[in-house]
């Protein structure tokens, strides 16, 4: 018997449309909800422009309530990774919800954007393969990382800056 291989592609191809139309029922919900007044890092004391710029830039499509989301962040199930990972990374560190009235939990989270921007962890890999203008120089990264370190010992007393 002779395999009609023409059919068989046919259907194949003709089934993976279905699953993937199906699959876009499962698109998970791109949020953008609304900034308090004043809660954003930026609302008080801002960053110098240039922080400011490079945070937006390299930071904020994960860690705040400003995502600007790509095309792929509507289809399935690519949409999943992207959703997943900025509700992941709102959840550890949202510039929207910064705690402008908790100076020593702000001190620790600056602590830890120096950490991952020391490490290299952060903006991961993987964002910035696409989105090139999230890259960050080495002067951009040492920009960052002068801010976190100098915003962090502005927010703590006096005593422990030594
Ligand atoms: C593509 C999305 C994405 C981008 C862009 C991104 N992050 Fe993240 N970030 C995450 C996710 C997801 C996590 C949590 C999981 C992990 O630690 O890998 C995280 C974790 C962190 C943490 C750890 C918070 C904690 O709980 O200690 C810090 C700090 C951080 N990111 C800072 C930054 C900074 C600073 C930038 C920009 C230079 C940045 N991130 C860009 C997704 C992102």
């Amino acid at each position: 018997m002779k395999l009609n291989w023409k059919k068989w592609l046919l259907t194949g191809g003709g089934t993976g449309l279905i699953v993937l139309l199906a699959l876009q029922a499962t698109n998970p919900a791109r949020t953008n909800p609304a900034i308090a007044p004043g809660a954003d890092l930026m609302a008080t004391n801002p960053p110098a422009p240039e922080v400011t710029a490079l945070l937006h830039a390299a930071c904020y499509d994960c860690h705040s309530y400003e995502t600007t989301w790509p095309w792929y962040a509507h289809i399935a199930p690519a949409s999943w990774l992207v959703v997943s990972d900025v509700n992941e990374g709102r959840e550890h560190l949202n510039f929207s919800a910064w705690p402008h009235a908790d100076p020593a939990r702000a001190a620790k989270k600056l602590d830890r954007i120096n950490e991952v921007l020391d490490y290299r962890e952060m903006p991961p890999a993987k964002y910035t393969l696409i989105h090139v203008n999230a890259r960050l120089t080495d002067a951009q990264r040492q920009t960052l990382l002068d801010w976190s370190d100098a915003a962090a010992k502005k927010l703590r007393p006096a005593e422990t800056n030594q």
